[in-house]
């Protein structure tokens, strides 16, 4: 009676032990080396070993062994009958002596004799084969009683549910996989898809050829001034890109007007933020507000904008950046009735009228992008490539961009209009 007691309560603490083995999550092959070690060292078994099948495969493979030498296989095949008849069997140990009638145990018949393997443990889990667990016999020589076919039934659940966890989680992993993968191939379509638009649109307006790309890349420097996350960066690229997509309706002969337009043509030319917006908004953006950049790159902190006079805080912060990219570029850019403008004169007119059309922590933070690049403390030579080399070069750039950011600040992201 107390030996009955003695070795229950040993073979509970080892299913315990295997319960807490497979809960802990480690490496998914120590946990079985560790798991089989406990399920033969409580029933004193002499070798054994643990299989983790694929169904897809039809095969199992041996994940854990002790014991059973060089030549037990180490990959073993299942039929269709196998599995039918694993399954129907369930989670309960067989004798390979009685089971002669399997394809699996004909097959291999050979190498299980050699090993001299006892008993299979289907590792059925929710009627699904998940592997098995090949045992030989106990040490004592004595049969297995119905009490030890239990405990091994017993441990052996444990063991599948760590099989099938750890194939619920390579699952997982591998359709996390296809998801990225996915979702990389959708974001270089959409990148695609926004420069072909881009190049489109420049290509309408001859005079001012690659103004969309220029506002793209202005845009996005100042979201990374602005501390932006990669997407948001990515968001501000592509708001610049797009803002003068409504362009492309209006009339060629308008945008490429070699004069100052009339109030007609002008009236004409300033529907683009609206009609940008219409065209943009059914696309889903995986980024920033795209639709709201185009829609009112055109308004001014001091309501004085188009098309709707908003003023300030009621201009989405991406439309903001996008009307300082826009404006700088239009500012230096030769257009068919005026040469683009010295740099001292566009700091000075971004200066002036930060707080009125520009919001001054946008303009301050595009100086800071520039400055930092004619310092050397940024290495990629970004504004170089935009304005070239000569414009960049101009004497006295950085005392005037420190000047201008000295004179701006403090600022705050809450803008009032100025008064004056
Ligand atoms: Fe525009
Ligand atoms: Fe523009």
């Amino acid at each position: 009676m107390t030996e009955t007691k003695s070795k229950l309560i040993h073979t509970f603490g080892a299913l315990a032990e295997i319960g807490q083995e497979v809960s802990n999550r480690k490496d998914f092959h120590e946990t079985m080396r560790t798991s089989l070690h406990l399920l033969l060292g409580s029933l004193a078994i002499m070798r054994g070993g643990v299989a983790r099948y694929s169904r897809f495969e039809h095969s199992m493979q041996m994940v854990a062994a002790r014991g059973l030498g060089d030549e037990f296989p180490l990959a073993l095949s299942l039929c269709y009958e196998d599995e039918r008849q694993f399954i129907a069997n369930g989670l309960y140990p067989f004798e390979v002596a009685q089971a002669q009638v399997l394809p699996f145990v004909q097959v291999y018949d050979n190498s299980l004799g050699r090993t001299r393997i006892d008993l299979i443990v289907p590792l059925v889990i929710r009627d699904d084969m998940v592997g098995c667990l090949f045992l030989g016999e106990k040490a004592s020589g004595e049969p297995y009683s119905s009490y030890d076919r239990d405990i091994i039934s017993a441990m052996g659940r444990h063991v599948g549910v760590a099989i099938a966890q750890r194939n619920m989680l390579a699952d997982l992993e591998r359709k996390a996989d296809e998801n990225r993968q996915l979702f990389d191939n959708l974001k270089t379509t959409y990148k695609d898809t926004v420069s072909a638009f881009a190049a489109a649109i420049d290509c309408k307006d001859r005079y001012t050829e690659g103004h969309s790309v220029r506002v793209g890349k202005y845009s996005e420097i100042i979201g990374a001034e602005l501390g932006w996350s990669d997407d948001e960066v990515e968001g501000a690229a592509v708001a610049g890109y797009l803002h003068d997509v409504g362009k492309l309706t209006v009339e060629r002969k308008i945008i490429n007007a070699p004069y100052r337009i009339n109030a007609k043509e002008s009236a004409e030319l300033n529907k683009h933020p609206a009609i940008g917006y219409e065209i943009l908004m059914p696309i889903h953006h995986p980024y920033a507000d795209v639709p709201l950049a185009a829609k009112y790159h055109h308004e001014r902190l001091d309501g004085r904008g188009y098309p709707d006079g908003l003023y300030d805080r009621s201009i989405p912060y991406i439309a903001k950046v996008v009307n300082l990219a826009d404006s700088f570029d239009a500012m230096t850019t030769d257009r068919p009735y005026k040469r683009r403008r010295p740099a001292s004169e566009v700091f000075d007119d971004l200066q002036r009228n930060s707080g009125k059309q520009f919001a001054p922590e946008i303009v301050n933070a595009f100086f800071r992008g520039m400055l930092k690049e004619l310092t050397g403390e940024a290495k990629e030579k970004r504004f170089r490539k935009l304005l070239g080399r000569e414009y960049m070069e101009a004497e006295g750039l950085v005392p005037l961009l420190r000047n201008a950011l000295n004179g701006m600040a403090p600022t705050s992201p809450l803008t009032f209009i100025n008064s004056d």
